[in-house]
């Protein structure tokens, strides 16, 4: 998908993270599908429990989820039809250990998911160890309005970040979303309050999304090479 930043978590540690959280998906469930290598696990697990008779619909976080989920059999609705989805399952860029926040984004596909991540009545996070920080410090993924890039830049600068326009990786020019909009991956070091730069970055007008996910998650599911961590 545009936009994919490889991750370097072993596989092993993100499908157990992936196949323990669609044990929490019951009959008649509609899932948010995230995206994403972790993600990616996910959906192929609940497309074998689909294939072994259990009744659910998805909602896709992107034109790769959705693609996936098709291959492996699950039924397709959208937030449209339903309003909102029982149990959403997503991957993360980095989390915070203490508070469960969250920066995501690295797939450019955050605008979407955190439509559908917000609307779920729980909200599984599934990630491997190399995601866990104590406080947050990665760059934070923008999704902007192609024509607001200048005044985004300056106002991402004024609240102390350094914007730098995320590139496609197989053809020259930006990457460009499943909604057509540009990525600023936006450097502001350690964040001390991100709720707050959560707050001043949605208020930016131009911005579509930034990658920042406070207080949204019920749980993060750690993989590790033996098992499954929750932090709730
Ligand atoms: C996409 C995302 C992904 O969930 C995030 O990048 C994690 O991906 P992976 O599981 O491949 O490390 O936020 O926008």
């Amino acid at each position: 998908m545009a936009g994919m930043k490889r991750s370097g978590g072993s596989e092993t540690a993100k499908r157990r993270a992936g196949e323990r959280a669609v044990d929490a998906v019951d009959d008649g469930d509609v899932v948010g599908l995230g995206t994403g290598s972790t993600a990616a696990h996910a959906i192929r697990a609940l497309g074998r429990r689909v294939d072994a008779g259990l009744d659910v619909s998805g909602v896709a976080t992107s034109l790769q989820s959705r693609e996936l989920a098709r291959e492996a059999g699950i039924p397709l609705t959208s937030l449209d039809a339903v309003g909102s989805v029982d149990v959403a399952i997503d991957g993360t860029d980095q989390f915070d250990r203490e508070t469960g926040a969250l920066i995501k984004g690295g797939g450019a596909a955050h605008a979407r998911e955190k439509v559908v991540d917000a609307s779920a009545d729980r909200f599984l996070v599934v990630a491997d160890p190399s995601k866990a920080a104590r406080g947050l410090d990665a760059s934070v993924p923008v999704e902007l309005l192609p024509a607001a890039r200048r005044p985004v830049e300056s106002a991402v600068r004024d609240l102390g970040g350094e914007p730098t326009l995320r590139a496609a990786e197989r053809k020259d020019g930006p990457v460009v979303t499943d909604n057509g909009n540009l990525v600023l991956d936006c450097a502001f070091g350690a964040l001390s309050n991100p709720g707050a730069l959560a707050t001043d970055l949605a208020r930016v007008p131009g911005v579509v999304a930034h990658g920042l996910f406070v207080d949204l998650a019920d749980a993060v599911l750690v993989g590790t090479e033996d098992g499954v961590e929750t932090r709730s």
